[in-house]
């Protein structure tokens, strides 16, 4: 495995990529990574011939309050288990690199970026899209991997990679947890011991709905209050939201016609979780 912080040469190494006829999977990442991360390179490094996945993380889609600062890091770490998985390259390109002192081009997915999230983290999205469009231009990959444990993201970058004629396949992978259910997050190194319990409330509110929805319960309300008491009876948490949307318009919806996804977002201690799920009237689907 090659680290790579430099863009010529990280353009050059894909170029002779193409040039071979070689499939490229691209997984960005901010790092720190755990079995989710791990299982978005696993899906990519067969998905492709070849693997990269960057590493970065990104100004633009902090909040000046935000944890830029303190967002955990271990190069070495993450290096290791990046070889593990069979990375071809880690891309690690230098903030200094990717906005230049002059940089002043955004792009901002108007709708889907409003609700939910962008709500309460003003300007992340655009962070975000904008630097996983300059990524998708530096690497060129056929194929970009992410997880839906970030769901309101994934469909961010679909519409953006829709909307601009972006020639990549994106591909959204099922969320990972902790054997008791906590969905993984480098963030979750935050937690106390205390807030790590009380983290569990997410799981247990999503999968209380689920049950309601597979027992009949098809209206917003019924769901949204069965999930609020979960939560609001556990200590150490503020709900940030919860919301019932349409899996691809992220719209609120009243009821649940045939699938719809709860997304929610709940400060646990000082650290700010999400999780989300599918709702479904049949068991057929999943998590
Ligand atoms: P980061 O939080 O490091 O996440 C990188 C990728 O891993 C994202 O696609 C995210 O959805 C996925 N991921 C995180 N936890 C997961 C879990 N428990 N199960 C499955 N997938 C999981 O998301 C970002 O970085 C950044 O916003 C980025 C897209 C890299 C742009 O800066």
């Amino acid at each position: 495995m090659e680290i790579v912080s430099g863009l010529a040469q990280m353009r050059q190494i894909s170029q002779d990529w193409r040039t071979q006829g070689q499939r490229i999977a691209l997984v960005p990442t901010m790092g720190y990574f755990h079995e989710g991360h791990l299982s978005l390179m696993r899906y990519g490094r067969e998905a492709a011939d070849r693997l990269v996945v960057s590493l970065f993380v990104n100004p633009a889609q902090f909040g000046p309050h935000e944890d830029l600062a303190t967002y955990p890091r271990d190069l070495e770490r993450d290096s290791g288990m990046a070889r593990e998985v069979g990375v071809d390259v880690l891309y690690t390109p230098e903030p200094a690199a990717m906005y230049p002192p002059g940089y002043q081009t955004y792009v901002t997915v108007e709708e889907l970026s409003r609700g939910l999230c962008g709500a309460s983290r003003p300007g992340h999205f655009r962070g975000v899209a904008t630097v996983v469009l300059k990524l998708l231009n530096q690497v060129q990959p056929d194929v970009a991997v992410f997880g839906e444990k970030d769901y309101q993201q994934l469909q961010v970058i679909r519409r953006l990679v829709a909307d601009l004629n972006v020639p990549v396949e994106i591909v959204g992978r099922p969320i990972v947890r902790e054997a008791d259910g906590l969905a993984m997050s480098s963030r979750n190194t935050y937690l106390s011991p205390e807030e790590r319990a009380a983290a569990l409330c997410l799981f247990r509110a999503l999968k209380a709905a689920r049950e309601l929805a597979l027992s009949g319960a098809k209206s917003r309300e019924s769901i949204l209050e069965a999930v609020k008491g979960i939560i609001t009876a556990t200590p150490h948490t503020d709900i940030d939201y919860l919301a019932l949307v349409h899996p691809e318009t992220l719209q609120e919806v009243n009821t649940i016609e045939k699938e719809a996804r709860l997304a929610l977002a709940v400060k646990v201690g000082k650290t700010r979780l999400i999780d989300n799920t599918l709702l479904s009237e049949s068991r057929l689907c999943c998590v």
